[in-house]
């Protein structure tokens, strides 16, 4: 059946590949090889898109598909406080102040955490019992922390100095 957009009538057939243009190519590979993979494939994403939403929640959406990571995704700086923002994976807290768990840690200190058994990380805030280790990254902007990346594994040890270099690259790629 086709859809009216406007003046014009598209077929079906012109729409369902205007939408598969957007998919991901997933690759099998070590993580240096998914992630050199990926990379390019989100900068199409993000280019020419300025809402930070829209980004955030393809930048979610590409990292879950390509690693299938537990969860991932932002809780973005509000009055002082984290909220959640765009994710992939099981519904999360949807505040945490900072200082607070590995999130609010990764706010207080502007830097990126590696925790690979969150049982071990005093204050971690387990939004899901499922989850065995973390990175958190943040994203700065004019000196400031305004959101940050949050990943979780099933896995112990899950996260390492490899994640954390491409992850900050993917979040350079973010307008805010
Ligand atoms: N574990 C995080 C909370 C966010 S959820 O993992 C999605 C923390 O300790 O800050």
């Amino acid at each position: 059946m086709p859809r009216k957009t406007g003046a014009f009538f598209l077929p079906a057939t012109y729409l369902y590949f205007c939408i598969m243009s957007e998919d991901l190519q997933i690759i099998q590979g070590n993580k240096t090889e998914q992630y050199e993979s990926l990379l390019p494939q989100v900068l199409g994403l993000l280019e020419g898109e300025t809402d930070l939403i829209a980004n955030m929640a393809n930048v979610a959406g590409a990292l879950k598909e390509q690693f299938n990571w537990l969860w991932v995704g932002f809780y973005i700086v509000k009055e002082e406080e984290l909220v959640l923002g765009p994710f992939q994976g099981p519904v999360a807290c949807t505040r945490i102040r900072k200082g607070k768990g590995v999130c609010g840690t990764c706010w207080s200190q502007a830097s990126t955490l590696i925790v690979p058994d969150v049982a071990k990380f005093p204050g971690h805030i387990a939004c899901n019992s499922l989850s065995k280790s973390e990175i958190v990254l943040p994203m700065i902007r004019q000196d400031k922390v305004v959101a940050v990346l949050d990943v979780d594994s099933t896995e112990l040890a899950q996260f390492d100095e490899t994640d954390q270099y491409y992850l900050e690259k993917i979040l350079d790629l973010i307008r805010f």
